[in-house]
């Protein structure tokens, strides 16, 4: 290796002509080698050790994940130092004399790696003569052999973390390696393409997650006010809070925290509401695990018809039409099996048989019901097919049945339901809908539409029933999904998604600690649902198309939104379909306004399609080696070296990588009051033990509130 000549003069001569080299005795280092990824810097001897003090503030310098600047034509590289180190030299950088007589004894160089990412351009400010920076994404020119290695100066890293971008108008922290400069963020880029905060157990999220609504809010509050304006933020921030740890975070806000809890509550919270009535059919499905063969169309049409508030006053010459018609979508099924059922074996012979009785008996019962002339042809009916039935019976066996046999009851069947009225506009309602109807009539209902129609249905259904009923007669859950008296699904929408102007304050926390788990994720899919379907209602009805700016931060993201296994069966389970619910946000929420934020300690869990959505990280203390890879992919190659630090890295502090940033930067987020964090309350053993913390035990009362037994 070349031993550099370290003659400073000429770099001092250049002076004062651009401001890069007016900061010449900043240089700390000059390039050794460059590879795209990595570029290899000798640092000076005089270079600082732990502190700089050449900015003229204090910097830790060298420091991994610190700031250099590499001056080139374009403005300078920014770039992140990625490794330190000592290699030893034989040829030693001395300058002075070079007596070539002297046998050097190997020399320590102290040198780093620093991986670039970015590019500093300057241009002077006419307004007020200074010269304002700017940073962009990319690198334009990589550094050549022998260029110049600078500290940046307080300004230039204040360009480089954001502080000074007008745009960046939420303040969230400060970075510990760019001599504290304040980190702003541009709050339509941070919640407009979806933000994912990953980290470990106690490596601060919900801190972080709090901290970025209260700050924003206060930030929205601040604005309002400078601009001489009245009124509150028109903020919409809706948290699913799995570990009920929210609610003290906000509680400053008083009133105007919308805080929802499963029944019974306290003074100021509200009601947790998640009505069963505004689920949709594929969440019915879920909840009730009903089966893809009858089960389901089954509950698809219960709910139609509940829906339809039609199930009282349908006139009884309907519902025999109805079945009219599903008798002959059968037989005809059975006809286009081609010849096995009736020349085929004994099976298919019995269950025609069983077919063309049930006919008999049912057409035989409404004839009773009805007037002539369909009384005299359900009647009819009902001979034909004993008759037919009869005509093949051998014994206890049956022969073969023939085309004609089965016609011959097929087509009056036909002609007679075209003479009986129509159900009028049940088919038009869709099982979607969110209107109402009284839920606890459904596993009744169906099982009527179940018997109704015959076969082996009612067997299957009763399973069904019996589950919906349980879910109903659950006093926790029963509260939730079906409250007495049922609330309008306006006033729904303004309690969760906020009423006009967020009148009725900013934020939501929904505390879904009391839920029942095997219910949760139907709770949160239903929830996440309609938020979704409600913003992007909203832009469909106004007037200009424009969208609700919402906030929909997701705790625990990793248990629903879970990313999905290869065994998984045909039947759709509550967690897939919460699963579907974030991704189709993930993908589509943007175009409508609505925003994740997803929190999670096992990233590596989580839904790919999900994660990959989101375009801006949080990334916290990751220890897990998993977890660190995944986030590594989710990186470009060159800023991988700054995820090194991710194991080691203080709870508050983090690195802000992605859309809202133009280059990743380390940063420590601003610290949260104890009254202002989430509270998940670590377990504070000690204190218990040693009675300075009070912690006294009435099992009776726990009981009784467990059991659902308030009174005395
Ligand atoms: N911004 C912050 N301000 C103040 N304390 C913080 C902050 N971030 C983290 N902490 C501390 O770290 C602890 C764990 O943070 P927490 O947000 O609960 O972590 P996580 O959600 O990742 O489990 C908190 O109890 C708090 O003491
Ligand atoms: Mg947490």
């Amino acid at each position: 290796m070349p031993a550099r000549p370290r003659v400073a003069v000429p770099r001092f001569e250049s002076v004062m002509t651009t401001p890069v080299e007016r900061l010449s005795n900043l240089v700390v280092g000059s390039v050794e080698s460059v590879s795209p990824s990595e570029v290899r810097v000798l640092l000076e001897l005089d270079a600082p050790n732990a502190t700089a003090l050449n900015t003229g503030t204090p910097v830790p310098f060298p420091r991994l994940n610190g700031y250099v600047l590499i001056p080139n034509e374009a403005g300078a590289t920014v770039a992140y130092i990625a490794w330190i180190g000592i290699e030893r030299s034989p040829f030693p950088k001395r300058s002075g004399l070079k007596d070539f007589g002297l046998v050097d004894l190997p020399f320590p160089l102290r040198k780093m790696f620093v991986s670039p990412v970015g590019t500093l351009t300057s241009r002077r400010d006419p307004a007020s003569g200074l010269t304002k920076y700017e940073l962009s994404r990319g690198v334009v020119a990589f550094p050549s052999l022998g260029d110049q290695v600078l500290l940046p100066t307080p300004e230039q890293i204040e360009a480089i973390v954001g502080t000074d971008d007008t745009d960046r108008r939420v303040r969230i922290g400060s970075s510990p390696l760019a001599s504290n400069a304040t980190i702003m963020v541009d709050p339509d880029k941070l919640f407009g393409r979806h933000l994912a905060v990953l980290g470990n157990t106690g490596s601060g999220k919900s801190c972080t997650v709090a901290g970025l609504i209260r700050w924003s809010i206060e930030a929205a509050e601040k604005a309002i006010k400078e601009m001489g304006k009245s009124g509150v933020p028109n903020a919409r921030f809706i948290v699913l809070d799995p570990n009920g740890e929210y609610a003290t975070a906000f509680a400053d806000r008083g009133e105007k925290l919308r805080l929802f809890r499963v029944p019974p509550i306290a003074a100021g919270e509200r009601p947790l509401d998640v009505p069963a009535w505004l689920w949709n059919g594929h969440e019915w499905t879920a909840v009730a695990h009903a089966q893809p063969g009858a089960q389901r169309p089954l509950l698809m049409q219960g709910l139609r018809e509940l829906k339809s508030g039609q199930m009282e006053g349908v006139p009884r010459t309907a519902m025999i039409r109805r079945y009219l018609i599903s008798y002959s979508t059968r037989i005809s099924a059975m006809l286009n099996s081609g010849t096995i059922a009736f020349a085929g074996g004994a099976r298919q012979r019995f269950e025609c048989a069983r077919l063309l009785q049930s006919i008999a008996g049912d057409c035989a019962q409404f004839a009773g019901e009805t007037e002539d002339p369909a009384s005299a042809a359900l009647a009819t009916l009902s001979e034909t097919a004993t008759q037919v039935v009869d005509n093949r019976k051998s014994g206890n066996y049956f022969n073969d049945f023939a085309v004609s046999d089965l016609e011959s009851v097929r087509n009056p069947l036909n002609e007679l339901a075209q003479t009986l009225p129509d159900l009028g506009n049940t088919a038009s309602i869709n099982e979607d809908e969110p209107t109402f109807f009284d839920v606890n009539m459904l596993a009744e209902h169906l099982e009527r539409v179940a018997t109704e129609q015959g076969g082996n249905l009612a067997g299957f259904i009763s399973t069904l029933g019996l589950r919906i009923r349980g879910m109903l007669a659950d006093t926790r859950l029963g509260a939730v999904i079906a409250r007495h008296p049922p609330t309008s699904f306006d006033s729904w929408l303004n309690d969760y998604v906020g009423s006009d102007g967020a009148s009725n304050g900013p934020i939501a926390v929904v505390d879904l600690s009391l839920v029942p788990s095997e219910v949760v994720h139907i709770v949160v899919s239903v929830l996440a649902r309609l938020i979704f379907e409600s913003v992007q209602r909203y832009r469909r009805c106004h007037s200009e198309g424009r969208p609700l700016p919402t906030v929909l931060v997701l705790e625990e993201a990793h248990t629903f939104i879970r990313r999905s296994k290869d065994d998984e069966g045909p039947a759709i389970t509550a967690a897939q379909l919460c699963r579907e619910t974030f991704e189709r946000i993930a993908r589509e929420g943007r175009k409508y306004g609505l925003g994740l934020v997803l929190s999670s300690q096992r990233p590596s869990e989580l839904s790919p399609t999900a994660l990959a959505q989101c375009n801006t990280f949080l990334l916290h203390r990751i220890v897990n080696d998993a977890d660190q890879n995944l986030v590594a992919r989710l990186v470009p190659d060159n800023v991988s070296g700054l995820l090194r630090e991710l194991p080691s890295l203080p709870s508050r502090q983090a690195i802000l990588l992605g859309w809202a940033t133009p280059i990743p930067v380390l940063l420590e987020m601003d610290e949260l009051p104890y009254e202002q964090r989430p509270r998940s309350a670590d377990p504070d053993f000690w204190d218990v033990w040693t009675l300075a913390k009070e912690r006294s035990v009435d099992w009776v009362a726990i009981s009784k509130d467990w059991s659902g037994n308030k009174k005395e």
